[in-house]
């Protein structure tokens, strides 16, 4: 037995992040943490820090980054780091990207994985994404729950996100080309970076990112 892998998901938005973080982290049996689903849940309970959170989102810009850190720090004990992760929408600018770098201190990242989907298609997918208000799951009208509207995992509401509106979702894509390209440098310069291409059906990006995991990650390393 040794530990599950430390990674990372990077892609723009609609790029299938969410959906393959959940399906990675089902299969190592480790942690999925989604900066958006945290804010997205702060937000529903109506804390300030998640009504200020909510604003910044549903304008399409990024949360200040000292907030996200504060945010994020908070989860990252001893046995979240000893055990792995799938870490999903954070990093997003370079400053989060040091920050996290340097919070990982004695325990590396196995792996920064980039999903490459073309912009055009984000678009179709995110036109169409529907999640649940209470759990975060993802769905979208081609790949519906069971029971329409209604959570297969947890029987929340399924519902579409307030920040996926046109003018929000340029904004979105504008920044992830400013902000986050960036990244993709950082993690390439470290050795970390594998590219995927995140095109077809979700299975098959699944084991694509499967394939490239067990490249890269050894279960016995610290
Ligand atoms: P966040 O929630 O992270 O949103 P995002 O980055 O815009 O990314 P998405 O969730 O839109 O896309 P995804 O890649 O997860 O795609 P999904 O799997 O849903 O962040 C929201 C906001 O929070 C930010 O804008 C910002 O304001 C703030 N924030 C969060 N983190 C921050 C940070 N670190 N710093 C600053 N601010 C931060 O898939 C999309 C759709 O496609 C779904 O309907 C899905 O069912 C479908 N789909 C998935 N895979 C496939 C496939 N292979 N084929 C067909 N359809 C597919
Ligand atoms: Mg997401
Ligand atoms: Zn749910």
């Amino acid at each position: 037995m040794g530990r599950g892998p430390r990674l990372v998901l990077l892609g723009r938005q609609g790029a299938g992040k969410g959906t393959q973080a959940q399906l990675l982290a089902d299969n190592y049996g480790v942690e999925h943490l989604s900066t958006g689903d945290l804010f997205r849940a702060a937000a529903a309970e109506g804390t300030s820090a998640g009504l200020e959170a909510k604003r910044f989102m549903d304008a399409g810009e990024l949360v200040p980054d000292a907030t996200v850190i504060r945010v994020v720090e908070d989860r990252f004990t001893g046995d979240f780091l000893n055990r792995g992760f799938v870490l999903d929408g954070f990093p997003r600018t370079l400053p989060q990207a040091e920050e996290l770098h340097r919070v990982l201190d004695g325990h590396p990242l196995d792996l920064a994985l980039d999903l490459e989907v073309p912009t055009e298609i984000v678009l179709r997918r995110i036109a169409g994404r529907r999640v649940c208000e209470k759990c975060g799951a993802t769905y979208h009208v081609d790949m519906p729950p069971a029971t329409e509207g209604v959570c297969d995992s947890c029987g929340g509401r399924v519902v579409q996100r307030d920040d996926d509106t046109e003018e929000a979702v340029q904004r979105r894509l504008e920044l992830y080309e400013q902000e986050t390209v960036p990244i993709i440098d950082f993690y390439c310069n470290l050795g970390k970076l594998s590219a995927v291409d995140g095109i077809g059906e979700t299975d098959d990006v699944f084991k694509r990112l499967v394939d490239q995991v067990e490249q890269h990650f050894d279960p016995q390393s610290p």
